[in-house]
C-alpha cells in the first residue's frame, strides 16, 4: 500500500495528537459496543468502521469546559446562554461568511429529529417529499413516518456526484412541498459549488418548495480549492424558504451530547415549525451547550490540525482504492466518510460480504439508496485506517 507516512502528515499537528490510541471498545460507544459484542460471539476482532462519528478525543477546551460546568454540580433545566448563542452566530460568520441573526435559531436535541420535525411540519399528509440519492438513510425514511409520499431522486454518478435537475424536474409534482438536500453531502462527501446550489434554488422557488438543507458537515470540508456555501446565504429570496439544519456534533465529536439547531431566517415558516414541535422536542442537554459554546469558541485551531488529519487518512483510501479493479472512489471533498463502489466484486451487499471475511464494519449502501455500495468511516487513527485496509486488501482485487 503506497500509504502516507503518519509521521510525516502529522507534524503539523503541533498541539493535538491524533495518533494517540483510545480505547472505544468497553464503553457506551454505539459504533464500537455493537461489534464488540458480535465479535465475542464469533470469536474474532471486528473493525467497526461504519456509524458517523471519530475515534478522537475532542478537543481540551471542550472537556475543560465541560469538567468546569459538572464541577459546579447543579444540573437544573436550563436556559441557553446569550454566550452560547453568540459563539454560534459567529462561528458562521467567521467560516461561512453567513450572518445568523440569533432569532432565527430554534435548539434542537439532534438533527435526525430536526430532519423528521421538518417533514412533519411542512406539506399537508399525502404530500410528497423529494430528495437525492444515496443520501444518509434517515432522508429516506421521514416521508413515511410522516403519511407523505417519498420522491428519491438518483443522484448523476460522473467524476463528481451531482444533483440531477433534469430528473427532478421530471419527477416533480403538484404535491411536492419539501425538498431535503444533504450538504456537504453524506456519503458521497460532494460539496455542491454555488452554480449547483443556485440551480436547485431556482427549482425550488420555481416549484414552491420548502428547503431543508442539512449542512452538518459544513466544518468538514477538506480542500482549499472547495467552499462549503450555507444555502440560506445565497440570497434573501433562498433564506425566505430554507430551514438549514446545523451541529458542532460531527466537527467536535460531541455527538453523544446532542446539541444541534435549526436556523429559519422566514418568521412565518419559522413559527409553523416551532408549534409544529411544541411538546414533542425536549430541549439541549445542559452540557451539550457547553461543549458547543466552547468548541465554537475555542475551537479552530483544533479542526485546522482535525482536517489536516482526515486529509491525509482520505488520500490513502483514494491512493488505496485507486490500485483496485473491484473498487472504485470519487475523492470525498468533505467528511470522514467514503462512499466506496463494490458493484464490480458482484456482490449482492459488499459490506455484509466484507464482514464476513474480513470482519470489518462497513455501512450498507442500500440504507443509503444505492446496492452494491458501502460506507467506510475514515475518522480514526491511520494506525487502524492501515489495518482495516489491508484487511481488505486480502478479498478485494
Ligand atoms: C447528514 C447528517 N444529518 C444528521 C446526522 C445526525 O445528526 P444527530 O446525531 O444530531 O441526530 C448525521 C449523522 O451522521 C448526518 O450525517
Amino acid at each position: 500500500m503506497t500509504a502516507n507516512n503518519p509521521q510525516t502528515d502529522t507534524t503539523v499537528s503541533s498541539r493535538y495528537n491524533f495518533d494517540q490510541p483510545v480505547d472505544r471498545s468497553h464503553t457506551d460507544s454505539a459504533k464500537w459496543r455493537h461489534y464488540q459484542l458480535e465479535g465475542e460471539r464469533q470469536g474474532r476482532e471486528i473493525l467497526p468502521m461504519w456509524v458517523a462519528d471519530m475515534d478522537f478525543v475532542s478537543p481540551p477546551e471542550v472537556l475543560d469546559a465541560l469538567q468546569h460546568r459538572v464541577a459546579h454540580g447543579v444540573f437544573g433545566y436550563g436556559k441557553i446562554p446569550e454566550s452560547m448563542t453568540e459563539a454560534f452566530c459567529h462561528w458562521y460568520a467567521e467560516h461561512h461568511n453567513w450572518q445568523i441573526d440569533p432569532k432565527w435559531i430554534v435548539w434542537l436535541p439532534g438533527l435526525v429529529s430536526g430532519l423528521h420535525a421538518v417533514g412533519r411540519a411542512f406539506g399537508e399528509a399525502g404530500s410528497a417529499i423529494m430528495t437525492h440519492t444515496p443520501v444518509y438513510p434517515p432522508f429516506l425514511k421521514v416521508a413515511v413516518r410522516n403519511h407523505k409520499q417519498l420522491q428519491a431522486i438518483p443522484m448523476k454518478e460522473g467524476e463528481r456526484w451531482s444533483l440531477d435537475l433534469e430528473a427532478m424536474r421530471a419527477e416533480v409534482k403538484d404535491n411536492t412541498r419539501l425538498f431535503m438536500l444533504c450538504n456537504p453531502q453524506n456519503p458521497t462527501g460532494r460539496v455542491f459549488s454555488e452554480q449547483e446550489l443556485k440551480a436547485l434554488a431556482d427549482f425550488c422557488i420555481e416549484q414552491d418548495l420548502v428547503i431543508c438543507s442539512d449542512e452538518i458537515h459544513c466544518d468538514l470540508v477538506l480542500d482549499k480549492t472547495y467552499r462549503h456555501i450555507p444555502l440560506a446565504s445565497l440570497s434573501d429570496e433562498i433564506a425566505a424558504r430554507t430551514v438549514t439544519l446545523l451541529a458542532p456534533s460531527k466537527t467536535f465529536n460531541i455527538a453523544g451530547l446532542a446539541c444541534s439547531a435549526a436556523v429559519i431566517p422566514d418568521a412565518k415558516l419559522r413559527s409553523h415549525f416551532k408549534r409544529s414541535i411544541e411538546g414533542m422536542m425536549p430541549g439541549v442537554n445542559l452540557l451539550g451547550f457547553v461543549a458547543a459554546e466552547a468548541a465554537y469558541r475555542d475551537g479552530a485551531e483544533w479542526r485546522e490540525e482535525l482536517l489536516h488529519y482526515l486529509k491525509a487518512n482520505r488520500d490513502m483510501i483514494v491512493q488505496w482504492a485507486a490500485g483496485k479493479d473491484q473498487v472504485a472512489l470519487n475523492q470525498p471533498e468533505a467528511t470522514y466518510l467514503a462512499w466506496l463502489d463494490l458493484r464490480a466484486t458482484g456482490q449482492e451487499n459488499p459490506a455484509q460480504w466484507l464482514l464476513k471475511e474480513t470482519g470489518v464494519a462497513l455501512s450498507e449502501g442500500a440504507d443509503f439508496g444505492l446496492p452494491g455500495f458501502a460506507r467506510l468511516n475514515f475518522g480514526c487513527r491511520r494506525e487502524l485506517l492501515e489495518r482495516v485496509l489491508k484487511r481488505l486488501d486480502t478479498v478485494l482485487k
